[in-house]
């Protein structure tokens, strides 16, 4: 068990399914993408982890960048999503590989899709390491999802908790 701030967290997966998860997606990933020159876009901050494990199995020509959004406050959604550090990037005209840590309402999709389509992108497909289907109200869809977990607050991997657990090797949830 682990505390972070006021709240206790139980151990829930693994180092070595999360690594499996991954090597699947990248598998995936780099099959559609064979001969392509993609962006791979990571949504800060949660997905800086996932985001090297993808970019470093990618064996051809890439280009990587970051956005940051954010819309958590604690273990709940404000609903608001708002963009904390810009996408300077040349987008226009490309074939963009988004990455997030975690997707659950959509909300923060549904920010990421306006962005690309201003931007004028090609294409873009969705990358995620974990997914919350009870959670997810949106109509975009998803690509290529690592592991599908049920409606429960996690830490670590990326994922945080008021800032704290990020940096946690394994997935924690809330204990009850
Ligand atoms: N944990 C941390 N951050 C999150 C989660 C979660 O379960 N869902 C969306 N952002
Ligand atoms: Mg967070």
């Amino acid at each position: 068990m682990i505390q972070l701030h006021d709240l206790e967290f139980v151990p829930y997966i693994s180092e070595e399914t999360i690594t499996t998860a991954i090597e699947e997606l990248s598998v995936q990933i780099n099959r559609d993408y064979e001969e392509k020159t993609p962006i791979f876009l990571g949504i800060l901050n949660g997905a800086f982890l996932v985001a090297s494990e993808i970019i470093k199995r990618f064996p051809g020509a890439c280009e990587v960048s970051f956005v940051k959004l954010g819309s958590y406050e604690g273990t709940t959604t404000t609903g608001k999503v708002q963009t904390l550090l810009g996408l300077t990037q040349e987008l226009e005209g490309r074939e963009v590989i988004v990455i997030e840590d975690i997707i659950d309402t959509g909300n923060t999709l549904v920010e990421i899709d306006r962005i690309l389509r201003e931007k004028k992108v090609s294409g873009y497909r969705i990358a995620t390491l974990f997914y919350k289907p009870e959670a997810y109200k949106k109509e975009l869809s998803i690509d290529y999802i690592g592991i599908e977990i049920p409606n429960y607050f996690i830490v670590g991997y990326g994922l945080d908790y008021d800032g704290l657990g990020r940096n946690l090797t394994q997935v924690y949830k809330l204990k009850k």
